[in-house]
């Protein structure tokens, strides 16, 4: 629609232009025929029609507003948190911005914060009080989302939301003040959703899929790197978590090609087939079709799957046994077995450290493995491969096509793990470029039902290499 009318005003300018002559041909307009004279005091040459067009262009685009389009890309700097319990970044929201960090989540598709009404759970959060805020609007709708860990409950709300050096107009977003206790841990007050609209609790166009789909982005994607922590000697609570990048990869933080694989079906969460799987070297069976779908999830921790492929890592590690008590579902194994899993989802095999391969210790020889049994309802993959696989490998979203890409850590990023540093403050750049959400078909309560699954957020609390939190 737009092109057309661009068109239609660049030939009628074209003509009624006095400097110079349209390129020769007569437009026969609706209802009416124009015969073009040409002026023969100066005869352009190619260069010079060359010269004539783009100005042409560039004068018409910025006087009927779409100048061409300044793309650009921006870096948000993670923190990690509690030994790589989680990653969060920070977003500024509301006129003027306010700040908050939120959990980077490529597992579920709303954002929301904690607003200054929330009496639940939210003890020792920065909240968002929207009063202040001269942009806010309340659109009077509940907002709740379902996570594996826990439930955020509240109303929604639009307002400015600024992440990466981006802008984004009149995002909807939960304002939320009922949460699950253990969801929220200070300093963090919200989550960022990064998968895709169909699965989006209240409806709306997720914050990415808008700066997406604007092409103010120099290329179509997200793209993480994170940190590891979990064996370091004395891990803070907060430590430098990696990078966040939306519009560009960051060359200096991989290696080799990115090998990019396909989501399958209509995009949800960001899910790849995972085709095979390596522990000490050797294949171990695991499903195939749909029952081999995975979430790629920066939002959850560890990695769950199908209880029969879970039995069947832990058969190829001897000493293992299943977990009992709190610890069901999981196993446990010798924590001197240097435990090497790898996956492939289709392309090369990547491997998971024998360090994120261990959870935690748990006796004087037995440590709790970082893989554990999951059953998944509804349309939710049946695995979840989060941040113990996604420290390992410089990860891509790519909106376009739909894929997923893996590449492999540089020296640079791999020499960030293990190293104490102050964490990073919140890094919301000057806005490099402004969008306005569109088509924010909002649901009011999740008429897609999907918030009912079990989603698949999981948050731990390490604290002392003892769970205090955990669903
Ligand atoms: C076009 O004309 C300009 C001068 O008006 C001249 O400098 C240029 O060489 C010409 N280009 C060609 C391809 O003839
Ligand atoms: C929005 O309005 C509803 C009433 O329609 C109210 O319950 C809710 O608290 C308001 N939300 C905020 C964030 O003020
Ligand atoms: C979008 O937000 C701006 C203020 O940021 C407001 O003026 C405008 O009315 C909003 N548009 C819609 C459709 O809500
Ligand atoms: C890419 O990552 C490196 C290492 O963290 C950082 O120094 C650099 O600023 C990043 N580049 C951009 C464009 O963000
Ligand atoms: C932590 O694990 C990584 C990956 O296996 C390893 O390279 C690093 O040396 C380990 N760090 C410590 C302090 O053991």
């Amino acid at each position: 629609m737009l092109s057309t009318i661009s068109l239609t005003l660049t030939v009628l300018l074209s003509i009624s232009s006095d400097a110079f002559a349209a390129p020769r041909s007569s437009f026969a307009l609706p209802g009416q025929s124009i015969p073009l004279v040409r002026r023969s005091q100066h005869q352009k040459n190619a260069t010079e029609w060359g010269i004539w067009a783009k100005n042409e262009r560039e004068n018409l685009m910025a006087k009927y507003g779409a100048a061409p389009q300044k793309r650009s890309s921006g870096t948000n700097l993670i923190t990690n948190q509690n030994a790589d319990s989680s990653f969060f970044g920070s977003v500024a929201i509301g006129t003027p911005a306010v700040a908050f960090d939120v959990i980077l989540d490529t597992g579920s598709s709303d954002l929301w914060v904690a607003d200054n009404s929330c009496q639940t759970g939210c003890n020792r959060v920065a909240t968002y009080d929207v009063t202040t805020s001269s942009t806010f609007k309340n659109l009077s709708q509940p907002f709740s989302i379902q996570y594996g860990s826990g439930e955020a409950a509240g109303s929604l709300g639009q307002d400015v939301v600024q992440i990466a050096g981006f802008s984004v107009a009149n995002q909807t977003f939960g304002a939320v003040n009922a949460v699950s206790s253990g969801l929220l841990n200070t300093p963090v007050s919200g989550l960022i959703g990064l998968a895709w609209q169909s699965i989006a609790s209240s409806g709306a166009t997720p914050l990415w899929e808008t700066l997406a789909n604007s092409g103010k982005w120099d290329q179509p994607l997200m793209a993480f790197q994170l940190t590891r922590f979990i064996n370091a000697t004395s891990p803070q609570a907060l430590e430098p978590g990696g990078t966040f990048t939306m519009g560009s990869v960051n060359q200096s933080l991989y290696t080799g090609t990115i090998d990019y694989q396909n989501i399958p079906d209509t995009p949800s969460y960001w899910i790849l087939p995972m085709t095979s799987m390596t522990v000490q070297g050797n294949s171990v069976s695991i499903p195939t079709g749909s029952a081999s779908y995975s979430a790629i999830d920066t939002g959850t921790t560890l990695v769950g799957g199908p209880s029969s492929a879970i039995q069947s890592i832990f058969a190829q590690i001897p000493g293992s046994a299943p977990g009992t008590g709190s610890w069901q579902g999981y196993y446990t194994y010798p924590c001197s077995t240097q435990v090497n899993v790898a996956i492939s989802f289709g392309g090369p095999s990547w491997s998971v450290s024998p360090a994120d391969f261990q959870l935690t210790q748990l006796s004087q020889t037995q440590c709790v493995g970082a893989f554990f049994e999951l059953s998944t309802g509804g349309n939710a993959p049946s695995w979840i491969v989060g941040d113990t696989f996604l420290k390992n490998v410089y990860s891509v979203f790519r909106y376009n096509p739909p894929s997923v890409g893996f590449a492999a850590l540089s020296p640079t990023a791999l020499a960030m793990n293990g190293v104490n540093a102050a964490p990073p403050t919140a890094t919301i750049g000057s806005a490099a470029a402004t969008v306005t959400a569109t088509g924010a078909s909002v649901n009011g309560n999740g008429a897609s039902g999907l918030h009912s699954f079990n989603m698949p957020t999981v948050v731990l609390s390490v604290v002392l290499g003892s769970f205090l939190a955990m669903v």
